[in-house]
């Protein structure tokens, strides 16, 4: 039942889940005393969750998990619902990913880990952010980054194919993310259209790490199926084993010929003629795809996954070259030298460190708490707010602003080639053998 561990006839606040005591709070001995004149933010919320009965009733049907305010669904998965939240403290919106635990089999709590495992690695601002994970006895929550702008997918079908300097700026962003994924051994094995999320600026997040898997060496192989047969790599129905990287890139081949056409590559009424037609590479650009942009799909989707660009090469491209990449979205490589070696100024990372003390201490968060939370526990509240109020901080330092392209770049007409209005494409995962 959702909200089982709250519960409780008689509710203590020092044995709930979410009591953040120190020694400045209120402490076990006080507890029949009437609360102190002022509370801070959090102490009012954590005695609101152990003793306001409007509070507890939310929490047990599910319409609070944690510290956050759940309000409706904005999508679903194959084991998951997600649900649009609010954090009852700072008010930032959240995506809540929920996961019924009974239905979770031994395989979909292995992917689960991974998921989490990747996601608590990955800081890029085109991928979805992991602020925070809220466990129940039934059900499990991973808190994430909200991206309000709808998927790729829905545009398109909705929209039509995307101009050609927008699908530039889109691309560049899914590039930029899986760029960093490969440099940190990160293969996410589900691109598509439905992963790639906007924020209402427009900002591209890559989403869904379900699939995903971390290698030790991105040369290691590796033999499970996964993801959706329309973005699969012919390896994939060919081979026993596969390299990671490649298929992430022939996956980003796919979605760019959806974006600038509108329409997949590779289509068949069966899965076996599908599957044939991937082996055999056989795909038409149309002819008034510019040149540079049909050089660019020709140079991914090629059979052999050693022949297929490189991500370098397809940073590199002609039909990127007009694209101007904010710093940020130009990863630096794992080994990179700190940026401003002795220099007595502040960083740009003391300063938001120190910004974010700010906000925590206006919230009631003290040293203390923080001493009890070095911050790297997905599963505490205290990781949340400090994940939450650091993206913001990120984001006012333009951590989401949006390539450029430069010079005039004329819009195709919008003939709206609505060809591909298929069902959104589910994902599978086997064995390869
Ligand atoms: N649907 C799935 N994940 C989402 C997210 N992070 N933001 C908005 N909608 C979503």
């Amino acid at each position: 039942m959702p909200g089982g561990q709250y519960q409780v006839a008689s509710i203590k606040c020092h044995h709930s889940l979410y009591s953040l005591t120190d020694s400045s709070d209120v402490g076990p001995e006080e507890e029949e005393a009437d609360p102190p004149l002022r509370l801070t933010p959090l102490q009012k919320l954590t005695v609101d969750m152990c003793k306001d009965e409007k509070t507890i009733k939310e929490l047990i049907i599910g319409r609070r998990v944690g510290f956050y305010k759940v309000r409706g669904e904005i999508g679903y998965g194959t084991f998951s619902r997600v649900k649009l939240a609010f954090h009852a403290l700072t008010r930032d919106k959240v995506a809540l990913k929920i996961l019924d635990r009974m239905r979770l089999d031994a395989q979909a709590q292995r992917l689960l880990s991974r998921e989490i495992s990747s996601m608590e690695s990955l800081q890029h601002p085109n991928v979805v952010r992991l602020y925070e994970v809220v466990e129940t006895p039934s059900r499990l929550y991973l808190v994430l980054e909200y991206a309000g702008g709808g998927d790729l997918h829905n545009r398109i079908c909705n929209e039509g194919k995307l101009s050609d300097s927008i699908s530039k700026i889109t691309f560049a962003q899914v590039l930029s993310a899986i760029k960093y994924m490969h440099n940190i051994n990160i293969i996410h094995r589900d691109l598509k259209a439905e992963n790639v999320l906007f924020t209402i600026s427009g900002c591209v997040k890559v989403a869904d790490f379900g699939f995903s898997t971390r290698v030790s060496n991105c040369n290691n192989a590796l033999d499970t199926f996964c993801g959706s047969p329309p973005y699969a790599a012919p390896e994939l129905f060919r081979d026993d084993c596969y390299l990671g990287p490649p298929v992430d890139i022939w996956a980003m081949g796919v979605l760019l010929f959806f974006m600038v056409t509108g329409t997949m590559p590779f289509r068949a009424e069966t899965m076996g003629k599908l599957r044939r037609c991937i082996m055999e590479c056989s795909y038409t650009v149309p002819p008034w795809v510019p040149g540079p942009c049909q050089r660019l799909i020709k140079g991914i989707l090629k059979a052999a996954p050693s022949e297929r660009y490189a991500v370098d090469q397809m940073l590199g491209c002609d039909w990127l070259l007009p694209v101007e990449f904010p710093w940020v979205l130009v990863p630096p490589e794992p080994a990179s030298p700190p940026q401003s070696p002795g220099s007595s100024e502040p960083s740009d990372q003391e300063e938001v460190e120190e910004e974010i003390r700010g906000s925590l201490e206006e919230l009631g968060v003290t040293v203390e708490h923080l001493r009890n939370n070095q911050l790297k526990d997905s599963r505490s509240p205290v990781t949340g707010l400090y994940r939450i109020l650091l993206h913001r901080a990120q984001k006012r330092r333009g951590c989401d602003c949006l390539p450029v392209v430069r010079g005039m770049v004329r819009d195709p007409k919008r003939e709206g080639l609505r060809a591909y209005r298929g069902l959104r494409h589910t994902s599978k995962f086997c064995v390869l053998s």
